[in-house]
């Protein structure tokens, strides 16, 4: 047998060769005596030829009755097109060796299909090439995340799973019967990444986390992942500065490798183009005033809702920062603004397009006592705390983080709607199968 060649992998070098492609069947239409199979191999999509003359008629019969994602092996010449789908080179079989022949017709067929049922089909519909230009945006992403922590001498310290303590308030918490003690799936590791700093000074941990949130948005997820650096001696500003680096530094990397991926989700790459430092930002009090200028009714107190993150993010062209919320609706964590101790010195970052929050952070309270009556005030148990109250006890320091959300940044990475797409096998409120 000839050379087993990704798709991928082919090149000049390979035309007038030969080689053997190992994949599926994606599409296929016919002429009568000339077959076009759409081939698929997991690196690539490309179209082989088949003549009628150039194969036995057995096969060259067979080919026309197979359902699509058949597993087959194909032999065939490598030829330049530029004219050819998907790349700028095509196949002329030679021959074809079906693996596996589904015994019925493909359910995610190249028709239309509602959401529902490509979600219900999630294993299937992750096939398709749109699907798989999103997770490989979602890989590079993840390579451009990690790489900006560990060339700047981070050190990944992965937190527990299954916890003891609530950190985002008690009210989104999963619960575990943990042999027969209460325990919770991690909502941050945020708690374990301020141990981490004040061992290694820079951490980070990158990691699966939970929220029992009872919101059917386009925005969340039960189970999301989330990066969270923690840095000691860094305050409220700097923080906001790394956070501003480190998304400028992600879209840098995606469009320098995702390009093919962007172009089959047909992202407008140029507002992509436009995310570079500084990006603006504003108080939570500036941000409200604005609001309300653009017809939202929240009032100075509460929190963003959905449509107001819409808005606000529709205002600029540019990630923005909205810094210093009301302490009240903030976690116990938080540092207090010294020149306003109303307000909590955080920052969330609000991605472009409507896409709203992909970044929660701050500077945390370094005072044991104070974090000690905050937890009393949320009427939260102390004891599960205790050894984050020792972070209090033994050498605190100033330190900040934040945590960015993977979908909800991929999502606008790819400008697809709804973070559902973003994950393999997204958990929402009411999906946990497949
Ligand atoms: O703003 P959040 O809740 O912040 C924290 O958890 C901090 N403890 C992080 C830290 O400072 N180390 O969550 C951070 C980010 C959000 O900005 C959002 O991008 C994402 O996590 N996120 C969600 N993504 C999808 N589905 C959900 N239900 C999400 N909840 C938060
Ligand atoms: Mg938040």
């Amino acid at each position: 047998m000839s050379e087993h060649v990704y798709i991928n992998q082919i090149d000049e070098e390979h035309v007038g060769d030969t080689i053997t492609i190992k994949g599926w069947l994606y599409n296929f239409r016919s002429s009568g005596s000339i077959h076009f199979l759409e081939l698929r191999d997991g690196s690539g999509f490309m179209q082989g030829v088949m003549l009628e003359d150039d194969v036995d008629d057995e096969l060259f019969e067979q080919v026309e009755h197979l359902h699509y994602e058949t597993s087959i092996i194909v032999e065939g010449r490598v030829k330049e097109d530029e004219r050819a789908p998907y790349i700028n080179y095509e196949l002329d079989l030679e021959d074809l060796e079906v693996v596996n022949e589904p015994t019925e017709e493909y359910p995610v067929s190249h028709k239309e299909h509602g959401v529902a049922f490509l979600m219900d089909n999630r294993h299937l519909w992750m096939r398709k090439p749109k699907q798989m230009a999103i997770a490989r945006v979602r890989h590079e992403t993840i390579r451009a995340i990690r790489g900006f922590f560990d060339d700047r001498n981070f050190t990944m310290v992965d937190a527990p799973i299954f916890t003891s303590s609530s950190v985002e308030g008690t009210t989104t918490l999963f619960e575990v019967d943990y042999f027969g003690d209460d325990a919770y799936l991690s909502q941050s590791g945020q708690l374990y990444m301020e141990a981490a700093a004040m061992a290694f000074g820079k951490a980070y941990c990158f990691g699966p986390t939970f929220r029992a949130e009872k919101s059917d948005t386009r925005r969340h997820l039960t189970e999301f992942w989330m990066v969270e650096p923690e840095v000691a001696f860094m305050e409220h500003d700097e923080n906001m500065d790394l956070a501003e680096a480190f998304v400028a530094h992600i879209v840098d990397h995606v469009l320098e490798h995702c390009q093919t991926e962007l172009g089959i989700l047909e992202r407008d790459t140029e507002r992509l183009e436009a995310i570079t430092p500084p990006f603006p930002r504003l108080t939570y009090d500036e941000a409200v005033d604005l609001l309300q200028d653009h017809d939202s009714d929240i009032e100075h107190g509460e929190d963003f809702g959905g449509r107001d993150e819409t808005i606000l993010t529709e205002q600029f062209d540019k990630p923005v920062l909205v810094e210093k919320f009301p302490a009240d609706i903030k976690p116990f964590y938080m540092r207090h603004d010294p020149d306003d101790p109303d307000k909590a010195l955080c920052v969330d970052m609000l991605a472009p397009e409507g896409y709203g929050e992909i970044i929660g952070g701050g500077e945390r309270e370094r005072d044991l006592e104070t974090v000690q009556s905050r937890l009393d005030d949320e009427g939260l148990d102390p004891e599960p705390y205790e050894w984050y109250l020792d972070l209090r006890r033994f050498g605190s320091v100033p330190h900040s983080g934040f945590g960015l959300g993977l979908e909800r940044t991929v999502a606008w990475l790819c400008g697809r709607h709804h973070v559902r797409e973003m994950i393999a096998f997204p958990r929402m409120l009411n999906k946990i199968i497949p």
